[in-house]
C-alpha cells in the first residue's frame, strides 16, 4: 500500500484503561498529523496518524462493560480495521516476573460463571469461553515487544534490579475484580493452569472484536503479581514505567504494521 492509500484506510484502534498506559501516544499523534478529538459516551477518542498509523486512540476506563462499549464504539463510530489494548496486568504464571512483557494469544473472562445453565466461564449463547487474539497482529506485537526489550531490557533491568525482563504468549484472563491476595491469585492458578496474567478488559474486548469479525491484540506488561503487594506495586510501576513500556512498545509495533501496510 502507498502513502496516498494509507492514509485512506481504516483507521486502528489503540486502547488503554488509564492514561500511564498509554505512553507518549497522544503526543507522538500531535506532532506527527494533529489530532481531532470526538468525545461519545463520556470518551474522548483521538483521530490521527502515529508512526505512520491511521489511529483512533482512546482510554477504555476499567473493566469489563467499560471496555466492550469502547470497542463497540470503536468499531460502529470510526470503522477501525483492528484494536490494539496496552496496559499492564497482574502474573499469574509461576514464571512471570514484575516488568515481563505478555501478549495475549487466547483470552477468557475468569468470572463468566452461568452453571448449571452453561459450562463455567463459557460466554452463554456464544458457544465458547476462550478468544482467539488475531494471529498476525499478535505476531507483529511479540516481534516489537521483543525488540523494546533488546533495545531497552539493559535500563528495565537496571530500573528493577533483576534480569532481563522476558516476552511472553499464551492465555490472558480477564476479570472485573482486582486480584490482591495469594489466596485468589491462586485460586486462579488452579482453575486456569497456563494462564500468565490477570487484568480487567482483554478478554471483553476480544469477545466484542470476536462477534464483530474485527481483529484484535492484547499486550499487559506485568504491574505486581496479584498477591497482597498487588495494589503497592501496581501503584508504583504506573506512575514509573508503564509509560516507557507502552511507548517503546508502541512505537515498534505501530511502524512495523505501517510498514506491512505499505
Ligand atoms: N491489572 C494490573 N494488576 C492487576 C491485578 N492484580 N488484578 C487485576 N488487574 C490488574
Amino acid at each position: 500500500m502507498n502513502t496516498t492509500s494509507r492514509a485512506q484506510a481504516r483507521p486502528l484502534g489503540v486502547l488503554a484503561a488509564l492514561p500511564q498506559e498509554l505512553g507518549d501516544l497522544i503526543s507522538a499523534m500531535q506532532a506527527e498529523s494533529g489530532v481531532v478529538t470526538r468525545t461519545l459516551g463520556q470518551r474522548d477518542y483521538h483521530v490521527g496518524t502515529v508512526h505512520g498509523v491511521p489511529c483512533v486512540v482512546t482510554l477504555a476506563r476499567v473493566g469489563k462493560v467499560a471496555a466492550a462499549a469502547t470497542a463497540s464504539a470503536l468499531i460502529h463510530a470510526f470503522d477501525v480495521e483492528g484494536i490494539v489494548f496496552t496496559g499492564v496486568a497482574g502474573g499469574v504464571g509461576s514464571s512471570v516476573h514484575i516488568g515481563d512483557i505478555v501478549v495475549g494469544e487466547t483470552l477468557l473472562q475468569h468470572d463468566m460463571n452461568a452453571e448449571p445453565l452453561f459450562p463455567r466461564f463459557e460466554i452463554p449463547l456464544l458457544g465458547r469461553a476462550r478468544f482467539d487474539a488475531d494471529r498476525a497482529l499478535a505476531a507483529t506485537l511479540a516481534d516489537a515487544c521483543e525488540r523494546f526489550v533488546t533495545e531497552e531490557g539493559t535500563a528495565l533491568a537496571a530500573h528493577f534490579h533483576t534480569a532481563m525482563p522476558r516476552v511472553h504468549r499464551g492465555l490472558v484472563i480477564s476479570g472485573d475484580q482486582f486480584v490482591a491476595s495469594a489466596q485468589a491469585v491462586g485460586g486462579l492458578r488452579e482453575a486456569h493452569p497456563e494462564a500468565l496474567a490477570v487484568e480487567m478488559e482483554g478478554a471483553a474486548i476480544a469477545q466484542v472484536c470476536h462477534e464483530y469479525g474485527v481483529p484484535c491484540a492484547v499486550v499487559r506488561t506485568i504491574s505486581d503479581t496479584a498477591d497482597e503487594h498487588a495494589s503497592t506495586s501496581f501503584t508504583t510501576f504506573l506512575t514509573d514505567i508503564a509509560g516507557t513500556y507502552s511507548t517503546g512498545i508502541l512505537k515498534r509495533f505501530l511502524a512495523a504494521y505501517a510498514a506491512q501496510s505499505r
